[in-house]
């Protein structure tokens, strides 16, 4: 159901969606293994709490998240976590248990923090993090990764692996040539200047928050792929919190989510 559509100045109605909705009738049907997901919003927009749902929606032990958390601490990535039964790992890879029941649907990839000493912390994060997304961009490649429809590297903090961890290349070629692998990387970033150009020009799923700073929102217009980039600049101006525009490139769909 339809909740309703906002007009706006250009005659144009954009449909509205509560987040149940939006994430039951929307989102599942849209999505596909090795798909490309940007979250842009700033601090406490709620894009971690938005990226788990979307996981919650689409992963499966077939179509396995690995999450790449880079806090000390986050709350919310610890509630759902739990909530989604993912098994938080130290390190990469997770170790073989011969005798595991029953995959879970992701993973919680948390390198402890030593917070006297950054360097050490930022080494221990980058090589973990580099394992493993060697290991989605090439899982169809190996023997468990050919019995799983895809997975998902969801980067909760992209603008941090990028500048904290140097993790360029990596995320570049993730957004780049992760689709045909079904690896698809999902990410998350307080800014779109803060992190490559892919990771909004190439997303096959935008999701854009309330935006306060001008140039911020004028470098939605890169976005492209006959997208209207005046309309999602008058959007991302006057979003309430938690709300998001979604845009999907394939058939340059666009509605509001709501909190
Ligand atoms: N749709 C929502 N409705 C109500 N509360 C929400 C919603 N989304 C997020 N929150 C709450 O807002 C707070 C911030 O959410 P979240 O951690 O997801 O934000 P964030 O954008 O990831 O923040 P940061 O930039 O600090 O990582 C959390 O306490 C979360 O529970
Ligand atoms: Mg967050």
């Amino acid at each position: 159901m339809i909740v309703t559509t906002r007009q706006e100045k250009d005659g144009i109605e954009i449909v509205e969606f509560d987040r149940a909705e939006f994430l039951e009738r929307v989102w599942p049907h849209g999505h596909k293994p090795g798909d490309r997901v940007s979250i842009i919003g700033p601090s406490e927009a709620g894009k971690t709490q938005l990226g788990f749902q979307l996981l919650d929606a689409v992963t499966t032990p077939e179509l396995p998240a690995v999450v790449l958390v880079m806090k000390p601490e986050d709350d919310t990535v610890k509630g759902w976590g739990r909530k989604l039964k993912f098994k938080t790992l130290k390190s990469w890879p997770p170790p073989l248990s011969l005798f595991e029941s029953r995959k879970p649907s992701g993973y919680l990839l948390w390198p402890p923090h030593n917070l006297e000493n950054f360097g050490a912390t930022n080494l221990r994060m980058y090589q973990n993090f580099h394992r493993a997304v060697i290991d989605i961009y090439r899982h169809r490649k190996t023997r468990a990764g050919k019995k799983l429809d895809g997975m998902i590297l969801f980067a909760d903090e992209l603008a941090g692996l990028d500048d904290e961890l140097g993790m360029e290349a990596e995320i570049k070629m993730m957004y780049s040539r992760g689709r045909t692998m079904h690896a698809g990387i999902w990410g998350a970033t307080q800014r779109p200047v803060d992190v490559p150009k892919l990771a909004y020009s190439s997303a096959n799923h935008l999701f854009l928050s309330y935006m306060p700073d001008q140039s911020d929102r004028r470098r939605f217009a890169e976005i492209g792929g006959g997208v209207d980039s005046q309309l999602i600049e008058a959007i991302t101006l006057r979003l309430p919190q938690y709300w998001w525009l979604y845009i999907r490139r394939a058939d340059r769909t666009l509605c509001i989510v709501r909190a």
